[in-house]
């Protein structure tokens, strides 16, 4: 039976393998800042009431204005939309009956939404470096490439040298470029592609409010590119597509420079504490620069196993069975508060000396 293709909304995934829910039930397989929303947004929650009376503005303001100010653009290279997902649904249009490159293992809904549209995909496996002969090789003959930075599920982070490279190549043939940044606020946003866009006509930048601002049900994200790509792509999409709440409560998140440190210093700490637990029990860590960790147990023939006694004790994990390169042999946990980060490995303890002292 197939299970879940994205993380969070557990009841799903212990429905569909017939495991009982217990009462109890941590989700690592979210990867949202585990601090919650900044503090304003609860403070403010009954003045958000009043928006709902009338209809919201059409092009996402005042989020608009916001995006642009924070990264010096003009609101005319900005597209809001109802979370990324919603614009790498409408980009997927760009497409149709054309050839994409994909580099797996990756963010599912980059096939999903390219598959309607009838887009041969070449697909590249790379768990970590980039094969970059075979990745520039593939540009020639393709219409656009989408590159998950850092990437979803691996946390692996490609340089900006090796992406200022691919998005040169892809200009000289024609090749646009879908670069996810949807985790990048965890990192810094000197590592951000947006100011190098002036020189590359061809980039589409994507940015989700959903990871950093833990507002995933709010559905709030955007993509900045060049006027005419983003007028194209706004003629896809519905009329007052991102709602008024979403917007208005985007707009402050984009201040809050104090809670995004924070966030940033937190993921750091809890993924280096927990990347040491794993290596001490001789699990394969992969180099994450984000708020997840993606591991392998040192018998991957055990994964199933394993993944099935956690969530019995309301541990639930990332399962990887529909990322092409990772089939299941690895897991993604999202960082979470300090007695999350404790319970999960007390439970993956007692699984370890269980299963591994001699
Ligand atoms: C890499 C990546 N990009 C984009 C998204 C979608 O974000 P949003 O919630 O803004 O639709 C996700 C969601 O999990 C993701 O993992």
């Amino acid at each position: 039976m197939s299970l879940p293709n994205h993380g969070a909304n557990a009841n799903h995934l212990y429905e569909r393998l017939g495991i009982k829910m217990p009462e109890a039930v941590i989700d690592y397989s979210e990867n949202v800042n585990p601090l919650g929303p900044p503090p304003f947004v609860k403070e403010h929650w009954e003045s958000y009431a009043s928006l709902i009376t009338k209809y919201p503005d059409p092009y996402g303001e005042p989020f608009l204005s916001a995006a642009a100010a924070y990264h010096k653009v003009t609101v005319d290279q900005i597209i809001v939309g109802n979370g990324a997902a919603e614009i790498f649904a409408s980009l997927a249009k760009r497409y149709e009956n054309k050839r994409a490159v994909l580099i797996h293992p990756t963010f599912s809904e980059y096939t999903s939404t390219l598959t309607p549209y009838h887009v041969y995909i070449k697909e590249i496996i790379a768990l970590q470096a980039l094969p970059m002969e075979e990745v520039l090789d593939e540009i020639e003959f393709a219409e656009v490439i989408y590159i998950c930075r850092p990437n979803n599920p691996t946390g692996y982070l490609i340089s900006l040298e090796e992406i200022i490279q691919i998005a040169e190549y892809a200009k000289r043939y024609k090749c646009e470029v879908i670069l996810d940044e949807a985790f990048l606020d965890f990192i810094d946003e000197r590592e951000s592609f947006i100011p190098l866009l002036k020189g590359f006509p061809n980039v589409i930048v994507v940015r989700s409010m959903t990871k950093m601002y833990a507002i995933p049900g709010l559905r709030l994200g955007y993509a900045i590119a060049i006027e005419q790509i983003i007028n194209e792509t706004r003629a896809t999409m519905p009329h007052w597509n991102s709602n008024a709440i979403a917007t208005t409560i985007g707009a402050a998140c984009l201040k809050e420079e104090e809670y995004r440190l924070q966030a940033i210093a937190f993921a750091g700490v809890m993924r280096e504490r927990f990347t040491v637990f794993l290596e001490n029990w001789h699990c394969e860590v992969l180099p994450s620069r984000t708020n997840f960790v993606c591991f392998q147990l040192p018998n991957p023939d055990r994964s199933k196993e394993f993944f099935t006694y956690l969530l019995a004790k309301g541990c639930v994990l990332r399962h990887t069975e529909n990322f092409k390169g990772l089939d299941g042999k690895w897991f993604r946990v999202g960082m979470k508060e300090e007695l999350h980060m404790e319970r999960l490995q007390k439970e993956m303890t007692a699984w370890f000396e269980e299963n591994w002292s001699s």
